[in-house]
């Protein structure tokens, strides 16, 4: 017999998404971890009878820079407290004309350009390659698409996320580059949160919330930090709204993951186990 899973709906906010509002049974938990500790504690409660669980990805009051996140210790931290799927709620840039600041994006492919930050589980005397070649559950991504389209979210399925260090935003020969590239959107914390999610066994996925054209578009200044969070807080509310939607079309019991999300490690292992 499949085992039955009861589903616990973990989100992730990134900037301009500190909070959920509409729970019942809410509560902040701290959660440690051997990694150490997260961004923050983290929120559960109920949301239409199902089992929620959210983490401010920077801390509550933005105190923590995307390399400087412990990334390991907050995808532990979700798992540790139950979630069986990760949805990421993340402000990016956007690298096409046709994703206008307001869209959103459910991203399926990422490509990660960062390099100073912890991306595995696994390391000296454990050692693990899982796939990443698809990094995205297209379960959440059906989900996600199908409350997109119920509150009417200027929404496109599908596109790559390009992840870049920062903090500081590209240069226009970076932008450029990555336009050349076919990158849909840019951001800085996806990757390596998306990696972790699989060796975590953990169904993950993104919805993308432009906030600006980065710096590429003729027409369109350069972006700063005061126009991001101009467009930010009118996203955030549709987030939440979003939120809403989308948790009672993942909340019944369900089998395993068809993607094999949650088997990730199977066939991961390169090891010999101790004898
Ligand atoms: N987050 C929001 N806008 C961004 C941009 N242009 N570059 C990187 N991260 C972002």
């Amino acid at each position: 017999m499949p085992e039955t899973i009861t589903p616990m709906i973990g989100f992730i906010g990134g900037s301009g998404v500190y909070d959920l509002d509409g729970l019942e049974e809410r509560r902040w938990v701290r959660v440690s971890t051997p990694w150490g500790e997260p961004s923050d504690e983290i929120l559960t409660g109920v949301l239409s009878g199902v089992r929620v669980a959210f983490l401010p990805r920077h801390g509550r009051g933005h105190p923590t820079p995307p390399s400087a996140l412990n990334y390991r210790a907050n995808i532990d931290a979700m798992k540790r407290i139950g979630c069986t799927e990760l949805i990421s709620l993340s402000a990016v840039g956007s690298l096409k004309e046709e994703l206008p600041p307001g869209h959103f994006v459910i991203v399926d492919q990422f490509i990660d350009r960062t390099f100073a930050r912890e991306k595995s589980f696994f390391g000296p005397g454990c050692v693990a390659h899982v796939s990443v070649a698809h990094p995205v559950c297209p379960r959440l991504g059906d989900a996600l698409e199908a409350a997109a389209r119920e509150i009417a979210l200027p929404l496109t399925r599908g596109g790559t996320y390009l992840v870049m260090e920062g903090p500081q935003f590209s240069t226009r020969a970076e932008s450029l580059l990555y336009r050349q590239w076919g990158c849909d959107v840019i951001g800085m914390t996806n990757m390596p949160e998306a990696k972790l999610a699989r060796e975590a066994e953990l169904c993950y996925a993104t919805m993308a919330m432009v906030t600006d054209y980065d710096c590429w578009h003729p027409d369109h200044d350069h972006v700063t930090v005061e126009q991001v969070v101009k467009v930010l807080f009118g996203n955030a509310e549709r987030a939440r709204a979003l939120v809403k939607a989308v948790v009672p079309r993942l909340g019944a019991p369900r089998g395993p993951c068809p993607a094999g999300c949650d088997r990730a490690l199977d066939h991961a292992l390169i090891t010999a186990p101790e004898k």
